[in-house]
């Protein structure tokens, strides 16, 4: 599927912004530590997350759109120092990221642990630095440590290690791995985007759900493609599942469940989307583009 030309627009809007932050950033720290967080950073990811709470900010009546920039710059700095330790030697070992070797190839282990670190309190530090009401960065704050840290992301990639196709036998299971490992930092874009825009309550319970729906979305889809597309297409190596004996959709249901299961969760999404009325196009065109994405 084509993607949605607002896209590639707000993918190059965050991309400048995430390198200007850097630049500002930049002073007193090591250079090579710096040249380690900016080659992961600024790789070319899709951008989804920043641009999801983007999106649901306008969908809430928020504006301008740069008034969310701080939150969804400090999303990709949080997704891309877990790329970077999901590649590790000791988690995925991969060698593939975004097109190019993976920061422990291009660097070595240890920077690349000390970039992730430092990417990841990086996030934290632009939520407190943003002009917002003290009260919206400690609920931003609080909302990403919950989403990020065990209860979360980082949870769902404990999960995922002890894993395997084998000994995980049914739905719940597998659901349970993917809502912490991806749905976590997904569901939080959407809730922040909401928060942002000081939307009521009624609007965020729709953000959260939409983000709900996409954030399992999202791995479902990542699980097929790793099944059926080329590196080439992926950036990153794919039947890297199967060669791990991962424990994915894919594994468990086969392509075909897996499938129909990714038509259900992006109706759900797109559900939500209907309850926050016209405002919330955007919303269901990303919610398409996630499901028929290729990469
Ligand atoms: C890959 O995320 C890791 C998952 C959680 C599935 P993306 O597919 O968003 O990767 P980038 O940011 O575009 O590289
Ligand atoms: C990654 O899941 C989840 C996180 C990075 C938190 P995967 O291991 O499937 O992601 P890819 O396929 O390597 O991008
Ligand atoms: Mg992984
Ligand atoms: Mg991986
Ligand atoms: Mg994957």
């Amino acid at each position: 599927m084509n993607a949605p030309p607002f896209l590639k627009h707000h993918a190059q809007h965050v991309d400048a912004q995430l390198d200007g932050m850097l630049r500002r950033h930049r002073a007193g720290m090591p250079d090579r530590l710096w040249q380690a967080m900016r080659y992961s950073l600024l790789a070319g990811g899709k951008r989804i997350r920043p641009i999801l709470l983007l999106e649901t900010f306008r969908a809430c009546g928020g504006d301008p759109l740069d008034h969310a920039m701080p939150a969804a710059i400090s999303l990709e700095c949080i997704h891309t120092y877990s790329l970077i330790q999901d590649d590790l030697p000791c988690m995925d070992d991969d060698e593939l990221r975004r097109g190019q070797p993976t920061c422990h190839r291009r660097f070595d282990e240890a920077t690349a642990l000390l970039a992730s670190d430092a990417l990841l309190t990086l996030g934290l530090q632009l939520l407190t630095e943003a002009d917002w009401p003290a009260e919206v960065r400690l609920q931003l704050c609080q909302r990403l440590c919950l989403a990020a840290g065990g209860q979360g992301m980082v949870g769902g990639q404990l999960l995922d290690m002890e894993a395997n196709a084998r000994n995980i036998t049914n739905e719940c299971e597998i659901e349970r791995i993917h809502i912490h490992k991806t749905g976590a930092l997904i569901r939080y874009a959407c809730e922040a985007g909401a928060w942002i825009a000081g939307a009521t309550p009624t609007q965020r319970a729709h953000c959260i759900r939409y983000g709900q729906a996409i954030g399992l979305l999202f791995q479902v889809v990542d699980d097929i493609l790793d099944a059926t597309q080329s590196s080439a297409t992926l950036g990153k190596s794919a039947g890297k599942d199967a060669a791990q004996d991962k424990a994915t959709y894919v594994s468990l249901l086969g392509l075909r469940a897996a499938r129909e299961l990714a038509d259900e969760l992006c109706a759900k999404a797109q559900n939500a989307c209907a309850q926050l009325g016209a405002e919330a196009d955007r919303m269901l065109q990303l919610a398409r583009y996630i499901r028929q994405r290729d990469h």
